[in-house]
């Protein structure tokens, strides 16, 4: 078959309004689920940033959006505790003179932190969703198995408990306790207190690939039959037990856990561990754009905790300013300890303890702690699953102004 192509010279015999022409060609094929290009919806074609690592420092969200329906884009956004903290005090104080208790009937007692760029779908970006749950003494979640990789970043004092395959995990501030995807686990709290940590889940990512699932038909470790809770096999601490003393892997227990094929070995990092470790780093000259980071990993491969979520904790010294950066992973941060700001995509948020940030992706980002103590940040991003896929890079800005490429 040949195409006539129409000389640019030769006059067209009647002339037509071809953009209305093209407008009403796409209504009807719609009807079809058919979409036709033309100039009307043109910027749903376009790619959200138009420079691909040059020189220039470009690359801001696109202002005016897309028109198409369904084009979404995570934008900048800050939760503060002082906001978010007190829907908590009052799902707690209904639980507490509950006829049903709301995990009862809810399946959680949680707040899902919605992301405005993402149209009210229950992510915070286009890959991670994030729960704050508060959980109530006697609180149980039931033991289940999913597909999603999960953790909790645990904000309260102590309290509460994560059982991961048999591994009870009993909570403490700055914990970091990881669910490796097709791993089983319950949660619950017999302390006297109330517990609050966040959920991080890749859930968004595996609904876009279709293979997000959920079992709450827990018949393993003893259980006789569909049991709430799994049988602590191994005492809180196994995993530093394990894997607590760095470059010594041991050899006599299988280091997978979970689904996949890579294994999964450590479940229960420890706040106290991660905080000593940065203090023991702090004259260290760290990174102009991260100041002093340690990313959590696998003690078996060395990778980050997971195939799609990467962990990391950063200390900022008093007044240290980090330099501009973007990666084209976005990232949700937590303050751990102290208060400053972060700018992203051209917006400051002023930050205090408990508060939360997210950095979408390729947006430029500077951290400044104001405070005239540490301030200790934990970020979760998807650099992992970027790296995995080949389509992690990073750059920063000099002093001066000028974009070095740190990761192209
Ligand atoms: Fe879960």
């Amino acid at each position: 078959m040949t195409v006539a192509t129409k000389s640019k010279s030769q006059p067209a015999a009647a002339s037509v309004n071809a953009r209305q022409l093209m407008d009403e060609l796409n209504a009807d094929a719609g009807k079809l689920n058919i979409w036709v290009r033309t100039e009307l919806n043109a910027p749903a074609q376009r790619a959200w940033f138009s420079d691909t690592g040059g020189t220039t420092g470009a690359g801001q969200l696109a202002k005016s959006g897309r028109v198409a329906a369904n084009q979404l884009k995570t934008l900048p956004c800050h939760w503060r505790w002082k906001d978010y903290g007190p829907f908590l005090e009052r799902i707690e104080a209904i639980a507490k003179r509950a006829d049903v208790s709301p995990i009862e009937f809810a399946d959680r007692q949680s707040i899902l932190l919605t992301n405005p760029g993402l149209g009210g779908r229950l992510q915070v970006t286009t890959t991670m969703r994030t729960a704050v749950s508060i959980y109530t003494p006697g609180d149980v979640a039931p033991a289940h198995i999913h597909s999603a990789n999960a953790s909790r970043t645990i904000l309260s004092e102590r309290g509460g408990y994560t059982n991961v395959e048999g591994e009870r995990c009993e909570a403490v501030r700055g914990d970091l306790i990881i669910t490796p995807n097709g791993t089983w686990h319950d949660h619950g709290n017999d302390s006297e207190s109330s517990v609050i940590w966040i959920d991080m889940l890749d859930w968004p990512l595996l609904e876009v690939l279709d293979c997000a699932w959920v079992d709450m038909d827990y018949r393993g470790a003893g259980a006789e039959s569909n049991s709430k809770i799994q049988r602590t096999v191994h005492a809180d601490g196994y995993s530093g037990r394990l894997y607590g003393h760095g470059g010594l892997k041991p050899t006599f227990v299988s280091h997978q856990r979970g689904w996949g094929h890579n294994p999964d070995a450590m479940v229960h990092y420890r706040g106290a561990d991660v905080r000593e470790a940065l203090d023991g780093l702090r004259r260290e000259k760290g990174d102009a754009y991260e100041g002093i980071q340690l990313q959590f990993v696998n003690p078996v491969t060395g990778g980050p905790v997971g195939s799609t979520l990467d962990y990391a904790a950063q200390l900022l010294r008093p007044g240290e300013e980090t330099l501009p950066k973007r990666e084209t992973s976005s990232t949700f941060m937590v303050v751990m300890d102290g208060e400053g700001y972060t700018e992203v995509g051209g917006q400051r948020f002023d930050w205090r303890r408990n508060d939360i940030v997210v950095m979408p992706n390729f947006l430029w980002r500077r951290h400044v702690n104001t405070g005239r103590k540490d301030a200790v940040i934990y970020t979760t991003s998807d650099a992992a699953l970027l790296r995995n896929i080949g389509q992690y890079r990073a750059q920063g800005k000099t002093k001066d102004g000028s974009v070095v490429q740190l990761v192209s």
